[in-house]
């Protein structure tokens, strides 16, 4: 099977040195995109900036800004089975770019922020999908109820939520707990584990699934 994977975090430009940016750190989205060529598996990895090697034997695309991610993911669709979205693509990005670095003597500047698009939403509304489409929800409360949110409003086959308000868990770390969830309004936990264990654990239900379809 061919997988997409999009991992880390965007950096929205305010200025030439500043940006808007996330603690995401890539490792689940990396670990995941790992685990599908463990697997046997294609893999197109759409990456924001990270402080990891490509994983050896994936396309790896290399993005900065949610615009730049969101072509990208819409550019590498051909012959995709399975698209696992990661990514923590910022949900603003400044309305406006400052060609020039802003300086301090002009006093703290009011940067208004406008939405991105988002690439999961977008992939959920092809008409012409025939790829399993699995999406992420970082939550800190109210996990159940904005995962099923997320899972009916993006048009997704799972979303694969994990607790951010665990200390040593989520952002950074190299452990993580999922559940998925699924349309028929099942879910399935999985306990916490390494994130290269569960990333695993991912790869094959979404394969089981894509294959059932
Ligand atoms: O709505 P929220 O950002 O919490 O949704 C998270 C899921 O949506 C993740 O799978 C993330 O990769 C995806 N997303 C996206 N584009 C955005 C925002 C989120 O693909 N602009």
């Amino acid at each position: 099977m061919k997988f997409l994977v999009t991992a880390g975090p965007t950096r929205e430009p305010i200025d030439p040195v500043r940006y808007i940016s996330n603690r995401s750190s890539g490792k689940m989205g990396y670990a995941l995109a790992q685990a599908a060529l463990d697997a046997g598996h294609e893999v197109v990895l759409v990456s924001g900036p990270v402080a990891l090697a490509a994983p050896h034997g994936a396309q790896f695309v290399l993005m900065m800004t949610a615009d730049e991610m969101h072509d990208a993911v819409h550019a590498h669709l051909a012959g995709v089975d399975v698209a696992v979205l990661c990514a923590a693509v910022a949900d603003f990005k400044p309305a406006t770019y400052a060609p020039r670095k802003m300086k301090k003597r002009d006093g703290a500047p009011i940067i208004e922020l406008v939405p991105t698009r988002d690439i999961l939403a977008s992939l959920g509304a092809l008409r012409s999908k025939n790829f399993l489409l699995a999406g992420f929800a970082a939550e800190t409360d109210d996990l159940e109820k904005n995962a099923r949110e997320k899972l009916a409003k993006k048009q997704c086959d799972a979303v694969i939520a994990n607790d951010v308000s665990t200390p040593g868990l989520g952002f950074e770390s190299d452990e993580n707990a999922l559940t998925i969830f699924l349309p028929d309004h099942s879910s399935r936990v999985l306990p916490r584990a390494s994130k290269h264990d569960l990333a695993k654990a991912v790869v094959k239900i979404l394969c089981a699934m894509q294959q059932k379809r």
